[in-house]
């Protein structure tokens, strides 16, 4: 079968600022799987390889009912937090963005929204929502599906700590509840007094697999 050239294009990355062609003259170092903003299935992520594969095991160690992404930007990590949920059929998937028109519909940096609201609409295990994290909406939204289902959330938008903070108390024992750009965006003096009150305990070995894998992921579990 012969395929029509029409349907392939060059707008993706094609943002002057992303970097393209980086290994042509130099071998991939194996080190290189722990830069963080790196490209996975073609679109931007901001998370580094090594972080992948710990989600991976977490999510299957943990088997979690239901899985949100708070944060969505590009849609690299959601795309695969999407796929995993399709493909076990073991997890309900949300991810929240706030402002999709500035990464996740830009094809230039690699925005990749185009493809999950595909998926969004073929799969019932995979939810799109273009709002406000802090909203009410989407607080009850949540809330509702955390009473139902064995949780977990990373905190990756505008404002980790708020988010963990709103966030972590409505979860129930044995829910979990991670942190990116630990040690940067978000420090433990923030969330201490929500982690004593609601009985949050950093969460290992996985703490120290990500922190080793260097991540910038920091998980907590409900006791
Ligand atoms: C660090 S990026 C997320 C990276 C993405 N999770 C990944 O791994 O590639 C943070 C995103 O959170 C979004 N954001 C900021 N404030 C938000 C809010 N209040 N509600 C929902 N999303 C928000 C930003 O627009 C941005 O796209």
């Amino acid at each position: 079968m012969k395929y029509n050239k029409d349907i392939l294009t060059t707008i993706h990355g094609s943002y002057p600022g992303i970097d393209i062609q980086v290994y042509t003259d130099r071998v991939i170092p194996l080190e290189d799987m722990k830069i963080i903003n790196r490209r996975f299935m073609g679109a931007g992520i901001s998370q580094n390889y090594a972080s992948i594969y710990w989600q991976e095991y977490y999510i299957e160690s943990n088997r979690f009912e239901y899985v949100v992404e708070i944060g969505s930007q590009k849609g690299s990590l959601t795309t695969y937090l999407a796929n995993m949920a399709a493909i076990t059929e073991s997890y309900v998937f949300d991810t929240f963005e706030k402002f999709p028109h500035q990464d996740w519909y830009n094809r230039p940096v690699e925005g990749v929204g185009h493809w999950v609201d595909k998926l969004n609409e073929i799969s019932s295990y995979i939810n799109v929502h273009h709002g406000d994290i802090f909203d009410k909406r989407s607080f009850d939204h949540i809330k509702e599906n955390v009473e139902q289902f064995k949780t977990y959330m990373f905190c990756d938008g505008g404002d980790k700590a708020a988010e963990f903070n709103m966030y972590a108390p409505i979860l129930k024992s044995g829910d979990k509840i991670a942190v990116h750009d630990w040690g940067m965006e978000i420090t433990m003096d923030q969330i201490q007094e929500t982690c004593d009150k609601h009985g949050l305990v950093i969460d290992e070995p996985f703490a120290q697999s990500a922190t080793d894998l260097e991540t910038w992921i920091m998980p907590f579990k409900k006791l």
